[in-house]
């Protein structure tokens, strides 16, 4: 199906929803080129060093961590309505011993600007590359947050993704 590509702030609203309600699907795909998707509950869409930025945050004990180290660039999907069980699976299960996209018969579409695909089934992507990314490390975070999010370490590593492109299905870009 033909995606049209939009301004990389017009679906932010709808991003920022799914972001707070089931989350959003992240594909990152390492050398070996099969691609891997996790669901993510944080992150953040802004501006920076004059580029629009979609910042994911990803604990160094994901799978996905490895491959975004291995590739850095990922796609950020934004799931459909009736999409949850995927949400789920992808929230609990580890590419390390699963094929996420085959168990889920998700269908992994070539993007436009990086070479991690996107999901065909969620109608919002964005691609992106990492222009920067930091550890989180002891003592550097407010110390009422480090505490409740990091009792056993496992610090994350904030990745800061230059957005290359955002596309929607063609039914969808007409109510933008
Ligand atoms: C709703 C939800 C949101 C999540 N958000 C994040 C997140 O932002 N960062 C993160 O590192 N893990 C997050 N997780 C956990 C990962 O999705 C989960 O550990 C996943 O199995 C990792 O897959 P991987 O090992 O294939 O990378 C979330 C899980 C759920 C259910």
């Amino acid at each position: 199906m033909v995606r049209v590509s939009v301004d990389p702030y017009s679906v932010i609203n709808e991003t920022i929803a799914k972001l707070n309600s089931g989350g959003l699907l992240l594909v990152s795909m390492g050398l070996s080129g099969v691609p891997n998707v996790m669901t993510i509950g944080w992150g953040l869409i802004g501006r920076m060093w004059r580029e629009p930025f979609f910042l994911v945050a990803v604990r160094k004990s994901r799978y996905t961590h490895k491959l975004l180290e291995e590739r850095g660039e990922f796609t950020v999907n934004v799931p459909g309505d009736g999409m949850d069980k995927v949400l789920e699976y992808c929230g609990t299960y580890s590419g390390r011993d699963h094929d996420k996209f085959k168990e889920l018969s998700l269908t992994a579409m070539p993007s436009y600007k990086v070479s991690v695909p996107y999901i065909a089934q969620c109608p919002i992507h964005y691609e992106c590359r990492v222009s920067f990314k930091v550890d989180v490390t002891p003592g550097s975070l407010e110390k009422v947050i480090e505490e409740s999010i990091y009792p056993s370490g496992n610090y994350h590593t904030l990745y800061f993704g230059r957005i290359l492109g955002v596309y929607v299905e063609e039914s969808f870009a007409s109510r933008i």
